[in-house]
């Protein structure tokens, strides 16, 4: 009776397992081959920091320009301005400073392959 329970807890438990399983197979299977050697999806799991002020739309908020669209070594050009103080805006000192090169690219590689909305 209780190897019973068990087994029909472990038939029952493992498609989700499986599921787990394949999930985990295709996330590795879709690394991606970018315009830029930046991992994709890191750069999405790291805008979210960044779409609390840019747009995802590529709209302008205010004075926050949009970041979408851009060719992956002009947008690594400009967070690199902004680490190095060679663009002298604050608020974007402080985001570029904590990234590193990879994250950066990886942020290139994923806003470039946002569209801006018409
Ligand atoms: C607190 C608001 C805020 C956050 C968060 C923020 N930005 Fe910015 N960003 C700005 C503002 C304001 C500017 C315009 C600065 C200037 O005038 O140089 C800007 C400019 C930029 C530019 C230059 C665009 C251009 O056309 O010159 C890039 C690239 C950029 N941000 C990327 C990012 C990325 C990547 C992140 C997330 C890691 C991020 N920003 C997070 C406010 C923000």
């Amino acid at each position: 009776m209780i190897r019973a329970l068990a087994f029909a807890l472990l038939v029952a438990a493992s498609p989700a397992r499986a599921e787990e399983a394949t999930g985990h197979a295709q996330q590795q299977h879709a690394e991606p081959v970018g315009p830029s050697e930046g991992d994709l999806e890191l750069g999405r799991h790291l805008s979210s920091e960044c779409v609390a002020c840019h747009q995802i739309s590529g709209k302008w908020l205010g004075a926050v320009p949009p970041i979408v669209g851009y060719a992956p070594p002009a947008f690594v050009e400009a967070m690199l301005q902004y680490k190095t103080k060679l663009r002298t805006n604050e608020t974007m000192r402080t985001v570029a400073e904590v990234l590193s090169d990879e994250e950066i690219k990886a942020l290139a590689a994923y806003f470039g392959s946002v569209k801006p909305q018409p």
